[in-house]
């Protein structure tokens, strides 16, 4: 092992690691710890994100919308009949709290049939590519955990009736675990416990994955962004796309009206006058209560993962950097005798930049107003809140059939 991760090895007292300052470390080992960024490390010690100073961000509210939609329709169709617009399914989570061990896309939503999560995405993109006679190329993001299952996953359940020559997969890159004392953690004896880098770093691994001359060979202007587990997700939804052109804006959110005032949800809100996202636990009571003269709350209208951004404002920002953020999280690992681990509860953090952060980054964001009944049926848990339970629920309520 090279002299300087020795010496890395020491300064940062490694209580998993120790034994390869004297005995020889297997060859991945080595790899992954020469390639590693080992300012990582430090971040546990420095936690707590700087904020800025939040003000409200009205939202254009579903009347707003319905009294514009043919407008905003006829744009955003015609974008996506130009071939402009393009999406992004992010799908390199872990999915920990479902605790499916395969890609979370790949989960049997179904009751009385099979209905996978992939397949109703696609089943909701295939709406604007029958209304449009438009493939919207549409590019997965894996992780090195899933990405061969899932593009096997697609292989053989025929792309769920899309066509696969707009199908395009790309990996994530992966960062280490490190335990609340700022151990490396092992996964086994060769290979450190790595995890995917959160969902922020997507633009940059595609255009690491060479993607973004596919974007300029096909004119594609517009990215739709949205997340494995919704499967009310409405994708390239041409009212949405429509709405952010016709406002002027670089990039949308869509949002869903809060149930109360502390909903545990990010809310749409401007930092610094910049569009940003606030936590719920961000949020004093008094911003938390805050009313508009409609009677609205200032503060009331979550995100829901489902962003639009103009390519060539994410091609503007694609060097910069986003904020580290280190969560909690359970990651299974083996100790310095090898005995292997499986926690029960969080026992390590785990580092991810945030595609929140990036709306930050933009000039502006529309925030657009949809009916969460419609649009908003997570699958987070196995059970309880946003879980395969309330998701089949919505499913139902929506009139498909599961
Ligand atoms: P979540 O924040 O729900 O994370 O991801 P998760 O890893 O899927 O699930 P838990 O927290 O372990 O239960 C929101 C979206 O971002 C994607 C997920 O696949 C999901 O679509 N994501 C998350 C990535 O693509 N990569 C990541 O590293 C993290």
């Amino acid at each position: 092992m090279k002299t300087e991760i020795k010496e890395k090895i020491t300064a940062t007292n490694q209580k998993y690691l120790k034994k390869f300052l004297t005995e020889e470390a297997p060859a991945k080992l080595e790899s992954q710890l020469e390639h590693m960024d080992w300012s990582y490390l430090d971040m546990i010690h420095n936690k707590e994100q700087q904020r800025g100073t939040f003000s409200p961000l009205a939202a254009m509210e579903i009347s707003e919308i319905e009294a514009n939609k043919d407008k905003y329709l006829a744009t955003g169709l015609d974008a996506v009949k130009n071939g402009k617009v393009g999406a992004i399914l992010l799908a390199g989570g872990q999915g920990t709290r479902l605790g499916f061990d395969k890609a979370k896309g790949m989960f049997n939503i179904g009751k009385t049939k099979e209905l996978y999560i992939f397949e109703q995405l696609v089943a909701n993109l295939m709406k604007v590519t029958n209304q449009t006679g438009t493939w919207v190329p549409l590019y997965v993001m894996t992780s090195e955990i899933n990405d061969s299952m899932t593009r096997e996953f697609f292989e053989e359940h025929d792309y769920f009736g899309y066509n696969k020559d707009y199908v395009k997969f790309f990996v994530q890159e992966m960062v280490p675990a490190v335990d609340f004392d700022g151990n490396l953690l092992m996964k086994s004896e060769d290979s450190l416990a790595m995890s995917p880098n959160g969902n922020g770093g997507w633009f940059k691994s595609l255009i690491n994955a060479g993607l973004d001359k596919d974007l300029k060979d096909k004119g594609v202007e517009w990215l739709n962004v949205f997340a494995v587990d919704n499967v009310l997700q409405q994708i390239a939804d041409p009212v949405f796309v429509g709405a952010t052109i016709e406002s002027g804006c670089v990039s949308g959110s869509k949002v869903v009206r809060k149930c109360d005032p502390y909903e545990r949800v990010g809310a749409m809100c401007l930092e610094n006058g910049k569009p940003s996202i606030v936590e719920y636990y961000e949020l004093t009571p008094e911003m938390a209560e805050a009313k508009n003269e409609n009677g609205s709350l200032q503060y009331g209208f979550g995100v829901i993962l489902n962003y639009l951004f103009r390519v060539d404002k994410l091609m503007a920002i694609a060097e910069k950097s986003l904020p580290l953020h280190v969560v909690e999280k359970k990651v299974p690992y083996i100790d310095e005798n090898g005995t292997e681990h499986k926690p029960e509860t969080p026992n390590a953090y785990k580092f991810e930049t945030l595609i929140l952060d990036m709306v930050y980054m933009m000039d502006n964001s529309l925030p657009f107003e949809v009916d969460r009944e419609k649009e908003f049926a997570p699958v987070k848990n196995a059970t309880g809140t946003d879980s395969v339970e309330t998701a089949r629920a919505l499913l139902e309520k929506n009139g498909i059939e599961i």
